[in-house]
């Protein structure tokens, strides 16, 4: 066998979805798991599965009467080789691409041989079968089928999704090496990358029994960021590689702690350079993938899509925009918004039928734990007039200023929310609440079209936000800051300021409020309120670089000890450059239309990060302790 040549081998001369009309009279090969069977008299009918498809197989006369599970003692999922001859089919099934043939059978003794019976061994009691129906829609919860993935994988759903992974990476590639993008493999024992979670962690084990170096650790990789920096300082110029990323973070449906980066990197560009190559490679991908035309990406700043959306990843498929009404609605005696730093207020259109049923379950959503909103307030403007949560403390004509700022008609359902403007443990409330509210509103009114593909890029960020231990990088630490002279005249300021304090001496909080105005060279591309990807422009000034660390927190000590090597590489000469990680696995998400990244990964983590079919994490085995 050579690779050119087609799909058949000493078991087979043709898979299960290959036969046609043409086919008919042809004596063939099969092998496949029995998907189902069902019997009519002395004739039984059987599908047989493969990942190319189905083919319905027909036992007759003495074949069919003898063969059933007691009979021949397998079932559903057996393994099986047949031979026999392509017929026509009396009754086609033209949602079938074999539909219009069938396979008969008729010396069972000689045609057919059980490679494989389906031992219901560790399954419980009775088990005649496979835990779940092998089919798109199966009667399996995700985590049986999670610990059983290899028959999971046998259904057609999850062989589609990674098959669309595999021709994704294929553009990917194609599209890069046309680009002059070379794929270059970095590291996986490496030591801490930040960017944000904490390090999964790997004893270094074979050296402790040495008695060498007790007590030392590699982490795996947040990202492959330190080394893509120092291949453009290593001259390589483009660079990219679909690379797993270990991340021990807070677990969602688009996050898992092992997940695959499409990581790329380019010398000797501004930020432009980077968001139109990137956005040509998306808009390649979507048009080779779907055959759609995605067009040029809106931009929105990162300040801007916070103001309208509540969120620096929305969802563009839908409008539901936030109108702030803090100054009109407070004064008034409603205590909730007058002790509110913010109230931000949505008009959905044409839903002033909304029945007090639906308007508490709205408000439960809001105060859910899950939300921890502060509470909803609405306004139905109805012809026979307002009816409204807050309507003893307002008059019409306030209310009506509301309307009037919301742009609203009459037939519309205003919903408002209110808390907290400032940097909490959970971020900022008012946004939180506000860009929850709104996905799960067009959600229920099912504005989320799967069709509609809705890219924009986010731009501007700041350099360091708030964070729950305090102060932080919003992207990593290694992103530039904006190069006008304000901002490169306040970073130069801060780096003095900081060359002027003691040993150990704490970060004075006026200069992280300084620090909290300076904007970064980092963009996100977001599709359909998911994040799919984000990068930024690299510091590639050593002093520059120290300023940051130290604005972290990170002692002189603590900086050469963890990134000296970076500084020294720094320092020879350093080419400008910037780059972006996708998250494939967010991208294959997107494309197959599946709602958790678990759809698209062939031996994913469930939703509390453990692998429930290996049994992973487990303690370590005494042989290794
Ligand atoms: P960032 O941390 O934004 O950037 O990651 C890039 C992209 O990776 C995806 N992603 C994830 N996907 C699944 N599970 C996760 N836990 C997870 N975390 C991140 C997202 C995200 O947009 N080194 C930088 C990139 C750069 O600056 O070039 C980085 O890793 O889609």
């Amino acid at each position: 066998m050579n690779l050119t040549s087609d799909l058949k081998t000493h078991y087979r001369s043709h898979h299960c979805g290959a036969l046609r009309k043409k086919h008919i009279g042809r004596h063939v090969t099969l092998c496949g798991w029995i998907r189902r069977y069902r019997r009519m008299g002395a004739i039984l009918w059987m599908d047989l599965r493969d990942r190319y498809g189905i083919t319905q197989l027909v036992f007759e006369g003495k074949s069919g009467a003898h063969l059933d599970k007691s009979g021949i003692g397998f079932g559903r999922e057996a393994l099986l080789q047949i031979k026999g001859e392509v017929i026509a089919r009396v009754s086609p099934n033209p949602n079938l691409p074999t539909g219009d043939i069938e396979v008969r059978i008729v010396n069972m003794e000689e045609d057919m041989t059980v490679l494989a019976t389906f031992d219901t061994t560790g399954l419980p009691e009775g088990s005649d079968g496979p835990p779940f129906l092998i089919e798109d829609k199966t009667d399996g919860g995700e985590e049986l089928r999670l610990r059983h993935r290899y028959l999971d994988l046998r259904r057609a759903t999850l062989q589609r999704n990674l098959r669309l992974r595999h021709k994704i990476c294929r553009v990917i590639r194609d599209e890069l090496d046309a680009h002059d993008f070379i794929e270059v493999e970095t590291p996986m024992l490496v030591k801490s990358t930040p960017e944000g979670a904490r390090d999964f962690v790997v004893p270094y084990q074979w050296h402790d029994k040495q008695q060498v170096h007790r007590g030392d650790y590699y982490a795996l990789p947040q990202s492959p960021q330190i080394f893509k920096q120092l291949l453009m300082i290593g001259g390589l110029d483009r660079y990219y590689q679909i690379v797993r990323c270990f991340r021990d973070e807070d677990l969602r449906a688009d996050r898992q702690p092992e997940f695959t980066q499409l990581d790329c990197e380019m010398a000797f560009v501004q930020q432009e350079d980077v968001l139109n190559c990137f956005e040509g490679l998306v808009c390649s991908i979507f048009r080779q993938i779907k055959g759609v035309d995605l067009g040029p990406f809106p931009r929105l700043t990162w300040r801007e899509a916070m103001a309208r959306y509540g969120t620096d990843k929305p969802d563009l498929r839908f409008g539901l925009q936030a109108t702030h009404l803090t100054e009109l609605v407070q004064g008034h005696g409603f205590e909730p918004f007058d002790t509110a730093e913010a109230v931000w207020g949505m008009c959905v259109k044409g839903q002033a039928a909304y029945s007090r049923k639906q308007l508490d379950a709205l408000a439960d959503f809001v105060r859910s734990q899950q939300i921890k909103g502060k509470g909803l307030v609405y306004v139905k403007l109805q012809e026979s007039g307002i009816t409204s949560s807050v309507r003893k403390h307002y008059t019409d004509d306030q209310i009506n200023q509301w309307v009037e700022k919301m742009k609203a008609k009459t037939g519309d359902l205003l919903l408002l929310v209110f808390g907290n403007d400032h940097h909490g443990p959970r971020g900022l409330e008012v946004q939180r609440v506000f860009s929850a509210l709104r996905t799960h509103v067009a959600d229920t009114l099912g504005l989320c079209n799967p069709d509609k593909w809705t890219p924009l890029w986010i731009t501007d960020f700041p350099l360091f936000a708030k964070t729950e231990d305090g102060f932080g990088s919003l992207h990593h630490p290694f992103t530039a800051a904006q190069a006008s002279k304000e901002q490169t005249d306040r970073l130069a300021f801060i780096g003095q300021e900081l060359k002027k304090l003691k040993k150990n001496q704490e970060i004075p909080a006026s200069l992280q409020t300084e620090a909290l105005r300076l904007n970064a060279q980092a963009y996100d591309m977001v599709v359909n309120g998911v994040e799919i990807g984000g990068g930024s422009i690299r510091i590639t000034d050593t002093r520059v670089q120290q300023t940051i660390f130290r604005l972290l927190g990170l002692g002189e000590a603590e900086i050469k000890a963890r990134f000296g090597f970076l500084l020294d590489a720094l320092r020879r000469a350093a080419p400008p450059h910037g780059g972006i990680a996708f998250g494939l696995d967010r991208i294959c998400m997107l494309l197959a239309n599946a709602h958790s990244l678990r759809d698209v990964i062939a031996f994913p983590k469930n939703s509390a990060g453990r692998d429930t079919m290996m049994g992973a994490p487990a303690p370590l085995p005494k042989t290794h302790a």
